[in-house]
């Protein structure tokens, strides 16, 4: 998701630039806009370093120029229609009045006309401005409009004096913006362990044996565990996905070096999404040069890989101590099927010990391998099922971390009310 900060003149500017740090923290794209009072305070390289993008400081290449070609002169309508989501941090009372009077004299009071995405606006001024009826009759009337209004803090103002017109805390100001976006934190706290993609077996020093993964229903999981404030640590296969921002990616070829990685970072997880393809079994010599064309057939012997998923779960009972029962460490599988779905899914769960299978029939239109979708459904330890549309592999990965939260926290149910609806499905 991408978001566009407003920075205006004033002495809170600087801490625009944490916020954009904030917000990148949490995977979204930002992009700076600083009004020409903005940069009084602060300097767009600041934020062009920080966003690594252009900052937009004029409506215009240079006062009263024309606009140096057609894109320049309606970029306000392309940042209009590119971003989910406008905050302006710091807001000053002119640009506030502006706002609420439709005044659009520069770009980003002319962005804010032009865009219908949701807008944040972070107050900051001198306390006798802020409680001036003028100020509050203009925050009202973008209220009213559904601009979410961060309120400043009380204390010691940039004039001297005491009172409220503070800039809220950047955290504040960023939990405005995930609320608007409908981002969560429910996922704070946790470390999740999340293995993507193919495994590669070698044959010989050219050839190996992989399947058909791209990695990404795994890296959906680790982008979405993200946003929702989990650490996300993820363990690759080779893919041609770049590891979202803020996740920590180890990468890996084989099984072995899979298996490998999972267990050194278990102990730190609070859960495993094992939505890898590892391979089953691998080339049982690989051969230290190419295999030559022979006249006849050739039979590969092959041996079986480790099954990483039913060790950590067993694992998960031999560090805690627990039981069958303890829940300390989730463990979610998945299983890829081209028949008996059902029956070999409810199998997993047991022979695997998972708290959790997500099956897919990968032979269906629109799931499994390297499609942006899947179809899947849900086998739970506890017993029960839930079948769910097709969806993207996005909306999948969320949908999962919420079934990961109820098992967390069974009294609790942290369905949101999307989601809740698509329980009518449960059987
Ligand atoms: O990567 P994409 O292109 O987005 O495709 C997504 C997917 C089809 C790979 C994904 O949705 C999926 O089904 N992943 C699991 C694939 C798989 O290996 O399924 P399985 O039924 O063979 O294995 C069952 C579980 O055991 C899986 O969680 C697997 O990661 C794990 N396993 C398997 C073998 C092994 N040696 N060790 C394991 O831990």
């Amino acid at each position: 998701m991408r978001v566009a900060v407003g920075v205006t003149g004033g002495v809170a500017a600087y801490k625009a630039a944490e916020l954009v740090r904030r917000l990148q923290q949490d995977g979204l794209e930002v992009e700076a806009i600083l009004t020409r009072h903005a940069q009084e305070f602060i300097t767009p390289l600041t934020f062009a370093a920080l966003t690594g993008r252009k900052v937009i400081t004029e409506m215009f290449s240079a006062e009263g120029d024309a606009p140096a070609n057609v894109e320049s002169a309606i970029e306000h309508i392309a940042v209009a229609q590119r971003i989910d989501c406008l905050v302006i941090a710091p807001a000053t009372a002119n640009t506030i009045a502006k706002l609420a009077q439709g005044i659009a004299d520069d770009f980003l009071t002319t962005l804010y006309l032009a865009t219908t995405v949701p807008v944040v606006i972070a107050p900051a001024m001198n306390v006798n401005m802020w409680e001036h009826a003028a100020t509050q009759a203009n925050l009202e009337i973008l209220r009213s409009r559904g601009a979410r209004i961060v309120a400043p803090d009380e204390g010691y103002l940039a004039c001297g004096m005491v009172g409220a017109g503070r800039l809220a805390g950047v955290e504040a100001i960023a939990q405005g913006v995930f609320d608007v976006l409908g981002v969560r934190h429910d996922l704070a706290g946790e470390t999740l362990l999340i293995t993507a993609g193919p495994t590669c077996e070698d044959v010989d020093p050219v050839r190996f044996l992989t399947n058909r993964s791209s990695g990404k229903m795994g890296y959906a999981f680790a982008e979405a565990a993200h946003r929702r404030g989990a650490r996300v640590i993820l363990v690759s296969g080779p893919v041609s996905l770049a590891a979202p921002g803020g996740v920590e990616p180890v990468r890996v070829r084989t099984a072995e070096e899979m298996h490998r990685a999972v267990k050194e970072h278990l102990r730190e997880a609070t859960a495993v999404i094992m939505a890898a393809a590892v391979a089953d079994f691998r080339p049982a010599v690989p051969q230290q040069t190419k295999i030559k064309r022979g006249a006849g057939s050739l039979s590969l012997e092959l041996e079986a890989t480790p099954d990483i998923l039913a060790d950590v779960a067993r694992e998960r009972f031999v560090a805690t101590g627990g039981t069958a029962e303890h829940r300390g460490r989730l463990i979610i599988g998945f299983a890829a099927e081209t028949d008996h779905v059902a029956e070999r899914a409810r199998a997993k769960l047991t022979a695997k010990g998972a708290d959790l299978i997500v099956a897919n029939d990968v032979t269906q239109e629109g799931a499994g391998f390297d499609v942006d979708t899947n179809i899947v459904t849900l086998f739970f330890r506890e017993g029960g099922e839930v079948r769910l549309p097709q969806m993207s592999k996005f909306d999948v990965a969320n949908r999962v971390l919420d079934e990961l939260l109820r098992l967390r926290h069974p009294s609790s149910s942290p369905r949101s009310e999307f989601h809740a609806s698509l329980d009518a499905t449960r059987k």
